[in-house]
Order: structure tokens, then C-alpha cells, then sequence
């Protein structure tokens, strides 16, 4: 009797803790709360397609100012670019949280309310506070700084305390400052954004060769993501850039630009390799995002850079600055192993094995094959310039570097590893608590 007791007990204790691990620990999803209410959809669908969702799932002790359809057609009526619906809706993203009785029980009888417009670049001065004031018969209206009290609390949506509230108010909040029109994609400065904020030896660099300006121009309008070296780290490059011949130049300059739009909040929840500018069918030039809590970190089989600043957030363009240059493994593999290298032992007499650039396909494959049979051999380091590098593990000096990742990859699949062994173990014991 006892036992059986103490079975239940176990059981039920275990059954608790798989339905624990079974609810997905993600704190909130912003799109799913507002799903449930349809007359909210069109203000739901806005916040996807500005990347605000993102943001607002990444944050917690938040409140969205969400208003219905009706409302919104005063907004979506006036044909603003995405960039100008961002900077109103994040107008109407509070940071605080304020529950229906929160808002009813405002000390003084009114607050002064951050935003994230106010926590982005976009917002001039105090543009992005919005005031919440107590008013006569219960009322509670919401004022943006430098605009009207034409928009009052109706309801609470969603509350979940002390993360995210989402509630309803009766109208848009007027703002000249979030609904000024922002620049549009094609005639936005890369250049000059990033010169004027601490880029720029690399804006120059960039500026000086027309194929990747062009590139990184033409690119913006589809969603462009860069990441600049700073000047100190620039600088210190440069000698190494000049030695590259003209076409690897520009690949080097599209490798640092990636063709998609991410967002701070959207980098930090993408880890995982991705294609650059300098991406086409042969050549990988792939670079991965690491995040490790607030820090999100680039890395190559050459090297890793950091993310210390964000020049520009602005849909459809994000240009980050790091605190290194990010080298890609198709132009430094190579020069990451020539000072050390010995002299390659002459084979038949070829010279086309010195460390020199390789140009052209036939070349780069000849010299493959050769590799090969030098591994065999000595498994010596071999200098390999050829664009369209294989993937097979770097060798020589450089073979650190690539441990390095090898060990951190094993390492996420080792405690992956151990969270669903934990879940299996956990299984069984549920399982075999029964058949005792
Ligand atoms: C609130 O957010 C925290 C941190 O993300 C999370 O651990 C917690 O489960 C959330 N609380 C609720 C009630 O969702
Ligand atoms: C939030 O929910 C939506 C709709 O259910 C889904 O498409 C989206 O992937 C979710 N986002 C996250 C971060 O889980
Ligand atoms: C909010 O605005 C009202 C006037 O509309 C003002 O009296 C009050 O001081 C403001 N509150 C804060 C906290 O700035
Ligand atoms: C871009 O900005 C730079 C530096 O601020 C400036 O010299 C250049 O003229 C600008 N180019 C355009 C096309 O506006
Ligand atoms: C540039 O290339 C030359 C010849 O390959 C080499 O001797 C020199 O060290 C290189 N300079 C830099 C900074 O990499």
C-alpha cells in the first residue's frame, strides 16, 4: 500500500516536471497573445511585418498599446514606407509594465513612459516618452511628448504579469516626430552613416572600390545587413587588404554585408551560418552568428569579431560596427599559413606550387589533387589561394582556429545532448515507477 503510494507520488512528481520541460520556456510571442483576438489583426500583422514582434518577444516587463482594425486604417490609409509604420508602432510599445490596474493606481496622477522609438537612434529628444495621465471619471489618457491627449485606455487584451500587457486604446498616437518620413532605402548614405559613426577607414575603403559600392548600394532596398570593422581594427588591416588583388578585394568588401535585413533583436535569436554579398554558387564566403546573452559574435574558420555598436537600425538597413575585421576562409586561409610554411618541396619540377594567388578553376584544382597527395605524405601545410576553397579541415597554423569551432560546436551538442538524454531518462523512470 505504501509503496504503491509512494509509485503515485513519484509518478505524478515526474509527470509534473516532464509537462515542465514540455511547455516551451520561451517567455512570450507577442504575434500568438494578439491571435487571439481578431479585431486586432491588422495592428498583429504590422508588428510582423516591421520585425517589432522580434523585439517585443525579446523583452519582457513591456506594454503594447495595441488599437483595432477601425483604428488602424487611419494609419494604414496614409501609405507610409515600413521604416515610418516602425518608428509609429514602437511609439506604442511601452517600457513598463502597465496592467489594467497598474494604470488606474498611477501615483501623482500621471507617468512618463519610455518607448522603444525612445530606445532606438530614430527618436529626436524626448520624442519617444509618451505621458499616461489620470483624468476625471476614471479615464486614463496617453500623450506622446510634443503631441495631443487623443487616445484613452478601453480595455485590457492580454496580461501577463509582470512581462508583457497588451492592451487596447482608442486611437493611434499622434506623433510628427515617429510619422516624419525616413530616407528611403535607395538614398540612404551607406557611406556616410558609417563614416560619421566610427567606420570610417572602412567606408573609404569601400567607397574606393567601385564593384562592391555598387554591390552594397543596389543591395539595401532588398534588406541589407553590414558588418563594419572599426577604424582602429580597419587600419590596421589595410596593409593586408592592399595585398589582395583586385577581384578578392571585392569579394572581401561583399563578405562584410550580408542580403538580408536583421535586426538587433533578430540577430540575437539567428544563430547559424549565413550567405554575404560575396556569396555565388562556387564560393561559400560564409560567415556565422554566435549569441552568448547579450553578445553576438561573427566567426569564420579564420577568426571571431564582436558587435560593440549599431550605426544604423533602420528596415530595410542595419549596419553594426566589430571590434575586429572578420576574415573569410576563401581569401586568408592561405595567408594565415604562408609566413610559417616551409618551402614546399619541388614536385615534378611544378612551379606552380609556390604560394602564389591562384588564378582560374583548372589551376585551383590541379593544385587540390596535389594537396591531397601531400597530406598523405606529411599532412604539411599548404597553401591554398584558390577561390573556390573545398571544405575540407583546414590544415598548418590555422587548424587552431578551426578546432576552436569544432570544440565550441561539440560542445552545444553536448549539452543539447544532455537536455534530451535528462528528457529520456526522466521518461524511463516515469515508465518504469508504473511497472514496479
Ligand atoms: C516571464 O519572463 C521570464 C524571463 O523570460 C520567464 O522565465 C517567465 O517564465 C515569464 N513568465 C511568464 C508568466 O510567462
Ligand atoms: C510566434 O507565433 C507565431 C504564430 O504562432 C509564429 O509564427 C512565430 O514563429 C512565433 N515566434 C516565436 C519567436 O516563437
Ligand atoms: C503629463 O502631462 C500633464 C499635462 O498633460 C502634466 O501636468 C504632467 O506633469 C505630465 N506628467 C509627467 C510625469 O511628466
Ligand atoms: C555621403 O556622405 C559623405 C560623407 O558624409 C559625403 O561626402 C557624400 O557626398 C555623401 N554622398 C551622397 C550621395 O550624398
Ligand atoms: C604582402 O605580400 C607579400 C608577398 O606575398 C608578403 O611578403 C607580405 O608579407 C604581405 N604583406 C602583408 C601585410 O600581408
Amino acid at each position: 500500500m505504501a509503496k504503491k503510494m509512494s509509485t503515485v507520488i513519484t509518478s505524478s512528481i515526474l509527470l509534473f516536471l516532464l509537462l515542465l520541460l514540455a511547455v516551451d520556456t520561451h517567455a512570450h510571442n507577442v504575434t500568438r497573445l494578439l491571435a487571439n483576438h481578431p479585431s486586432f489583426s491588422s495592428f498583429n500583422h504590422l508588428l510582423t511585418k516591421t520585425h517589432l514582434a522580434d523585439e517585443i518577444n525579446r523583452r519582457t516587463t513591456i506594454t503594447i498599446c495595441a488599437v483595432n482594425n477601425a483604428a488602424m486604417s487611419a494609419l494604414t490609409s496614409k501609405g507610409y514606407t515600413i521604416s515610418t509604420l516602425k518608428n509609429i508602432l514602437s511609439l506604442h510599445v511601452l517600457l513598463d509594465y502597465f496592467g489594467a490596474k497598474k494604470l488606474h493606481q498611477i501615483g501623482g496622477g500621471s507617468a512618463l513612459a519610455a518607448t522603444l522609438f525612445q530606445a532606438t537612434r530614430a527618436a529626436p529628444g524626448t520624442t519617444g516618452f509618451v505621458n499616461i495621465t489620470m483624468l476625471r471619471g476614471g479615464k486614463v489618457g496617453f500623450r506622446p511628448d510634443g503631441g495631443d491627449m487623443s487616445s484613452f485606455f478601453v480595455k485590457s487584451i492580454e496580461e501577463v504579469p509582470y512581462n508583457i500587457s497588451v492592451i487596447q486604446i482608442s486611437r493611434i498616437l499622434p506623433s510628427d516626430a515617429a510619422s516624419a518620413p525616413t530616407t528611403a532605402p535607395a538614398e540612404m548614405n551607406i557611406s556616410g552613416i558609417m563614416s560619421a559613426h566610427g567606420c570610417k577607414v572602412f567606408a573609404e575603403t569601400l567607397l574606393s572600390n567601385p564593384g562592391a559600392s555598387k554591390t552594397y548600394q543596389e543591395s539595401v532596398e532588398g534588406g541589407m545587413t553590414v558588418f563594419c570593422p572599426g577604424d582602429d581594427a580597419m587600419k590596421a588591416f589595410l596593409p593586408k587588404y592592399k595585398n589582395l588583388t583586385a577581384p578578392k578585394k571585392e569579394a572581401f568588401l561583399n563578405f562584410l554585408a550580408v542580403p538580408t535585413y536583421y535586426s538587433m533583436a533578430m540577430l540575437k535569436s539567428n544563430n547559424g551560418p549565413m550567405n554575404t554579398l560575396a556569396t555565388d554558387g562556387a564560393n561559400k564566403f560564409e560567415l556565422t552568428v554566435q549569441n552568448d546573452g547579450e553578445k553576438v559574435t561573427l566567426t569564420t574558420r579564420i577568426n571571431s569579431v564582436q558587435i560593440v555598436n549599431t550605426l544604423i537600425d533602420e528596415q530595410p538597413l542595419a549596419i553594426y560596427a566589430t571590434d575586429k575585421v572578420l576574415l573569410p576562409k576563401e581569401l586568408f586561409k592561405a595567408l594565415a599559413v604562408e609566413a610559417p610554411a616551409p618551402a614546399p618541396a619541388p614536385e615534378d619540377g611544378d612551379v606552380a606550387d609556390s604560394p602564389k594567388p591562384a588564378k582560374g578553376k583548372a589551376k585551383g584544382k590541379k593544385k587540390k589533387k596535389k594537396k591531397k597527395k601531400k597530406k598523405k605524405k606529411k599532412a604539411a601545410p599548404s597553401p591554398d589561394d584558390s577561390f573556390g576553397e573545398s571544405d575540407s579541415p583546414a590544415e598548418g597554423p590555422d587548424g587552431d582556429a578551426d578546432d576552436e569551432n569544432a570544440d565550441e560546436a561539440s560542445a552545444v551538442r553536448i549539452v543539447g545532448g544532455a537536455q534530451a538524454g535528462f528528457v529520456v531518462g526522466l521518461f524511463c523512470l516515469f515508465a518504469s515507477s508504473w511497472l514496479i
